[in-house]
Order: structure tokens, then sequence, then C-alpha cells
């Protein structure tokens, strides 16, 4: 079979940055207000959603199981609910694409469904653990089977009303905390998460905007079923995930200066501000908007690093933007260390390999761990051949890192920024050209 051509973008060195661009809305947030929408009684209007491959996977399955959403002029869209249980049986079998958080989210919800559905994606997510999500949701009675080697496609057989749970969370993850709390609400109880529990809190801001009482201590999180979802209206923020590259691009190019406005400032999202801050960052935020997210201004002013540790507890908050670290790790005097990062395994990619050969082929030095990386710099980049891998963050990672090498970095592979940041490299030209 001949393979598709793939798109390449070629990224130069440059002396200055212009501008201060544009940050495309949260994925969390806009996965979550399609998905809360179509749930909820009554009319939902989402302002700023992210229009990208991965949302629109969720999109998607939604109006495959008869939830009409549509968009008006201005980018409003606009999700006509359905109810609790008004979602219907789809005609073929979902397909979720690229998107982890479509289908994890998407099994919590159909595990209280009485229908029959099957879900799929693309070889990336058909290659990533979906045990962690059917263990916990089978205790709770969803009837449901993987593939013999654990992942996707999911067979889910219907279930009638759930029993609720009490479950230790192993892992950090957002989209196995959500999946629960969503199967939480068609259970006859209260189900409760302990555990990992740090992970980002979107669905627990969220639920709550929807009307339903989410109960969260520092070691606990509760919901109990039952409830209905009532519609509501949502500004989906920037995606700080997004605005990171910007970030890593006004800190790296000598003299820049750059303004992201209306950007998440949700706390369990910004780490990578954090750590970058500790690594001598110039950057100043202000909170302008709380509840249900943290959103506001983030300026930034370039700066020279020096290298910082990151460890397991602060993780969760920077998850995303560790492959970028690991390119600021080589601009910055030191030995950056970054461990408990093992969830980079099964990402779209395995990012520490990802990382580390395309790192390498850029002539730099990095040690791998299982669960990490360490990069001793300053290290001078040489414009190579990038393997995007297809994950979206790898691409975009390593186009920041063409900024500062020395000659051209080819990205092969590029396709793959519509999963979160479609017109990327657009901005990135308008900030680089002339
Ligand atoms: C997400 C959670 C994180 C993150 C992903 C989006 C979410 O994944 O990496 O990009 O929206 O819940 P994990 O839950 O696997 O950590």
């Amino acid at each position: 079979m001949k393979s598709k051509e793939k798109s390449t973008y070629t990224v130069t060195p440059v002396s200055q940055l212009k501008g201060s661009p544009r940050v495309p809305g949260d994925k969390s947030v806009s996965h979550r207000s399609l998905l809360f929408g179509a749930l909820a009684d009554g009319t939902t209007r989402v302002t700023g959603l992210l229009k990208s491959g991965d949302v629109r996977s969720t999109w998607g399955c939604l109006e495959a199981m008869g939830v009409q959403i549509r968009e008006e002029e201005d980018g409003t869209v606009v999700i006509r609910g359905v109810g609790m249980h008004g979602l219907k049986a789809p005609q073929s079998i979902l397909d979720c694409g690229n998107s982890g958080t479509t289908i994890r989210l998407l099994m919590g919800i159909l595990s209280g469904q009485p229908f029959e559905v099957q879900l799929t994606g693309d070889d990336s997510l058909r290659r990533r653990p979906m045990k962690r999500i059917a263990a916990p949701l089978r205790q709770m009675g969803a009837r449901l089977d993987l593939t013999r080697d654990e992942v996707a496609p999911v067979k889910m057989k219907g279930s009638k009303v759930l029993r609720p749970l009490a479950y230790e969370l192993p892992v950090a993850s957002a989209q196995l905390k959500s999946a629960l709390l969503l199967a939480g609400l068609y259970a006859d109880g209260e189900t409760t998460l302990t555990g990992m529990i740090k992970s980002r809190d979107h669905t627990e801001r969220l639920l709550p905007h929807f009307g339903v009482p989410v109960q969260v201590s520092q070691t606990t999180i509760t919901v109990r079923g039952g409830h209905k979802l009532k519609a509501n209206s949502v500004k989906v923020p920037g995606d700080i995930s997004s605005a990171a590259f910007w970030i890593a691009a006004a800190t790296l190019v000598p003299g820049a200066q750059m303004q992201l406005n209306d950007v998440s400032l949700n706390p369990s999202r910004i780490g990578f501000v954090h750590a970058l801050r500790r690594m001598g960052a110039r950057i100043e935020t202000q909170l302008l908007e709380e509840r249900p997210e943290d959103i506001g201004t983030i300026r930034i002013a370039s700066a020279s690093l020096k290298a910082t540790s990151v460890q397991e507890e602060e993780v969760p908050a920077l998850i995303d933007e560790i492959p970028l670290l690991a390119v600021l790790a080589t601009q910055a005097q030191g030995r950056t260390e970054v461990r408990g990062a093992r969830e980079l395994r099964v990402k779209e990619s395995d990012r520490i390999e990802a990382v580390a050969q395309n790192l390498r082929a850029m002539g730099a030095q990095v040690e791998t761990f299982e669960d990490g990386f360490a990069i001793v710099g300053p290290q001078k980049l040489k414009g190579a051949r990038i393997d995007s891998m297809d994950d979206h963050r790898i691409a975009m990672a390593f186009s920041i890192a063409g900024l500062v090498a020395e000659g051209p970095t080819e990205i092969i592979g590029t396709e793959c920024v519509d999963i979160s940041f479609p017109g990327f490299y657009e901005s990135l030209k308008d900030m680089t050209s002339g």
C-alpha cells in the first residue's frame, strides 16, 4: 500500500517575534461543554469552543447519538440537550479519532445507557490503555469489552442503573476521574474517588455549573447519582497548553515581548508557568475571571533560563507541556530533570521517546528514564528533520525548537496540529516573517 504523503513545515531561526497571537479555546473545557450540554435539559450556548480535530470527534459522536449541535455565524456553538437519558443508539461505530478524552469520557457516560454501542479511534488511540477505565466501570456494573490487549475498539453492551463506587485512583488522570464521575451520575447512590485525584479539575468545576453538586475535599471527590444537568452558557478560555508554545517562543527569542488574552489560569493547569518562572522566565499573570474557570492575561518577556527539576506531584499540572519543557531545558543553564512522568509513555505517542529521538536528531544529549528525562544545558540545537510521530504536541514543541536552532528545521507530519491548535503555523508565520 502506498503511504499518504505527509505535510511538512520548515522553521527557520528568527531574531525577533512580532505581535501577540490569539490562543485557541481550551480543549478539555470544549469537550466537557459539548458532553454536559448534550446531557442537560435545555439549550446550552458555548462561546470560544475549540474547533479542532479532537473536539470534532466528540461533536460527531454526540450527533451520531441524536444530539443537535449547530454553530452560529459568530462562532457560538448551540447544543440542544437531550437530558440524562435522551441519547439514542447510534447507527454505526462511534469514531473517537485521536481523542483520548472523547473515548474515555464517553465510556463513563455510555456505561449508564441501556443500548449497545462500539467506540474506536485511529491507530494511536487504539494503542492507548483502556483497562484503567474499564475495570472500575465494571465494578459499577457496566457491561463492556475491550480487545485482548485491553485497548479499543470498546464494546459497550448496555447497562441499567449502575452501582455507586468507592475507588482509589491509581493514576492522576483527569480522563479516568471524569469517566468515573460521569458514570457516578447514573449510579444509585454516592460515588467517591480517593487516591490520585489531583489532575485537571474541569469536570469538578463544570458539573456544578450545570447544576450538579460535586463535593471536593483535599482527599476525596463525591457525586451522587440521580441529578439532572441544567443547560447553561459556557465561556471557553484560551488553552494554556496551546499558549505554552507562544510563552516558550517569547521566552527564547531575545527582545521578545508578548501578551496573551483570555487564557485559562486554572491552577490545575498552570504548572508550566510555575516551572518556567523557577527557570528564570519573566511571566506575569493577571486573573480577571473565576468560576467556572479561571481566566486572565499572561505577559511574557524574553529571559535567559536556568535548569529546574520537576517531580511527580507537579506533573499533572503540566503533563501536556513536558515535551516543550524539554526543548526549553536544552537552552537552560544546568541539569533539568523531569521524573514521575511515566504517563508520557501512553499519550498520543510515547512522548519520552519522541522527545529524546528528535532532540538527538538536533544534536542534543538527553538521558531518558522510564518516567522522565534529564537534559544538561545550554546546548546548541542544529536544524534537522523532525518526525512528529503524528503527535500534535511533538510537532509544535519542535517547531519552537526550530526558532532557536542553527539552520532550518523541517517538521514532517504537521497535519496533526489540527488536533488541538488549528492555525498554529499561520500564527507562527505571522509572528516570524518579515
Ligand atoms: C485531559 C486529560 C489529560 C491530558 C489530555 C486531556 C482531559 O490526560 O493529557 O490532553 O481533558 O481530561 P490524562 O487524563 O490521561 O492524564
